[in-house]
């Protein structure tokens, strides 16, 4: 298939694997790349327990990105957090990951920053090092998707509010800002946030994306390490019955359950967005892996009324990637 961002990022099908924490590991990444797509590597990928010591997230990212290199010779992309410029914390985290990517000559690095807009100098450096940048702006707006689409960077993701995971600070819909940005960006870029049917696929398509990025419709696949109990309440689900509440970044959707009804009425109480993140520390890891739902939480899109069975990975990038024939 011959489309701008399949030639930038060097694969055959536009459909760009979502980075889920917990749940983007080698088997799924795999999957989707062979398939040709891409697949993603994200944080805490082939994990069950949790670690707060950099040198071990190094090494454990490092393996990861071994065993998805035996299970693919495609190309496939790895999570990194754009350091805050100026700010020896976040390089403290970033460096050794930077520079195992590196050593591990990944191909291509998803980037996403916790600031407004992308930090240049960083971009910069990645691309120095011959590796492909696929940026996506957390809070996306005109400015910040026009800023990055100024910097070197091979391929962009526009998301919107009905994402699944953390939700646009700006609450803005994806359709809202591909009319605004959709023909002025020149960079190839993959709409995403409630991809999970070629009709909506082709909708943005005829907005001005080349691909699409996909995460909830993506991880309710055979192939996809969150637990069968999470893959089912998911299909069983109905997106109205879901709740938003603000999080440490933007919002979070989730299903209703003991620990989500807490995070809820925190952030109503006007609790800061810190006190809230560490109420639902964990969740992601027991909701979404080991299927608790009444301890962890399910973070998804809105658009889940249209997933009705868990598919293989191979049949969502196939039906997607036809919207872009
Ligand atoms: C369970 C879950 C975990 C996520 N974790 C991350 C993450 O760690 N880093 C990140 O950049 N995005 C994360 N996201 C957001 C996805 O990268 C992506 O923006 C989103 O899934 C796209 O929308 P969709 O779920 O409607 O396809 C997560 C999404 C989900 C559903």
């Amino acid at each position: 298939m011959k489309n701008r961002i399949c030639e930038a990022l060097g694969i055959e099908k536009p459909v760009l694997a979502a980075s889920m924490n917990w749940l983007s590991n080698a088997e799924w990444a795999a999957a989707v790349s062979n398939a040709g797509g891409l697949g993603n590597l994200g944080f805490n990928c082939g994990q069950n327990m949790e670690t707060v010591d950099v040198a071990e997230t190094v090494e454990r990212f490092r393996q990861e990105i071994r065993k998805t290199r035996e299970l693919t010779d495609k190309p496939f992309s790895v999570t990194y957090i754009l350091p805050v410029e100026g700010n020896a914390a976040s390089r403290a985290f970033s460096d050794p990951i930077f520079d195992m990517f590196c050593e591990e000559m990944v191909d291509v690095i998803y980037t996403n920053n916790m600031t407004p807009l992308a930090n240049a100098g960083e971009i910069k450096r990645i691309r120095e090092r011959g590796i492909k940048v696929l940026h996506r702006d957390l809070s996306p707006t005109k400015e910040s998707l026009l800023h990055a689409d100024g910097l070197d960077v091979d391929a962009l993701i526009v998301t919107g509010f009905e994402a699944g995971g953390h939700m646009t600070a700006h609450r803005i819909g994806l359709f809202s800002m591909l009319q605004e940005v959709g023909a002025l960006i020149k960079t190839p870029f993959a709409a995403g946030g409630g991809i999970c049917t070629a009709a909506v696929a082709r909708a943005a398509r005829v907005m001005g994306a080349q691909g699409v990025y996909v995460g909830t419709r993506l991880l309710v696949t055979e192939e996809n390490p969150a637990s069968d109990i999470t893959k089912q309440a998911i299909i069983n689900a109905k997106a109205e019955e879901l709740i938003e509440f603000r999080a440490q970044v933007g919002y979070l959707r989730t299903n209703k359950s003991p620990m989500s009804a807490d995070c809820d009425k925190l952030a109503r109480a006007g609790a800061d967005a810190r006190v809230i993140a560490n109420a639902y520390a964990g969740a992601w890891r027991r909701g979404m892996l080991l299927g608790d739902l009444n301890y962890g939480f399910i973070s998804v899109s809105d658009a889940i009324n249209s997933i009705t069975a868990v598919k293989t990975c191979k049949e969502v990038v196939d039906e997607l990637a036809a919207a872009f024939v």
